[in-house]
């Protein structure tokens, strides 16, 4: 559902959008998909993979009026973040985060931030892998 879901749902909406000559399409992406997380292999492959479903797709619609977009949320205390370890204090409230994002709903930038620093902490962990690995070493169990 993490990857297959979001084709499935692409393949349903765009020829709709497409006829219309207009839409966005946003798909709820994770830094875990660009940088890596102990223990979430493969919930982080499955964003990777949607990373790259959604820029080959920019290109090939890249003559049209459908955009396609990848969402980043900030780590967030939600059900999914419950027993990974992290203090409360470094998740951000997801109301929040959902009211921010929702706020850029008419966005088609291809990679929409819920705020400043989420772009920012992506944009150097995945210049200095070093960072994402001290961070989690601090937080995360090694996987066994
Ligand atoms: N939390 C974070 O720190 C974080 C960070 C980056 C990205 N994200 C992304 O943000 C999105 C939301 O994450 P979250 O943390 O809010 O997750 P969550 O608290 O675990 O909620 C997941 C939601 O997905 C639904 N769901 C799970 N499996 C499903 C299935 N097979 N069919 C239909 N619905 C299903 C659940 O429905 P039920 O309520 O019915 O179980 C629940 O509403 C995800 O795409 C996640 O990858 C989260």
């Amino acid at each position: 559902m993490n990857y297959f879901g979001y084709v499935r749902l692409i393949h349903a909406v765009l020829p709709h959008m497409r006829e219309r000559d207009a839409g966005i399409i946003h798909n709820v992406s994770s830094g875990a998909g660009l940088v890596g997380h102990p223990g979430l292999s493969g919930y982080a492959s499955t964003k990777g993979a949607i990373e790259a479903l959604v820029r080959s797709l920019r290109l090939e619609l890249r003559h049209e009026s459908v955009a396609c977009t990848v969402m980043h949320p900030p780590l967030s205390n939600t059900r999914s973040t419950a027993e990974l370890g992290y203090p409360e204090s470094l998740l951000s409230d997801p109301a929040d985060v959902g009211r921010k994002l929702a706020g850029k709903i008419e966005s088609k930038e291809p990679v929409i931030h819920a705020n400043w620093k989420t772009k920012l902490g992506l944009a150097v962990s995945k210049r200095v892998p070093y960072l994402v690995r001290k961070g989690t070493e601090r937080f995360v169990e090694p996987a066994e």
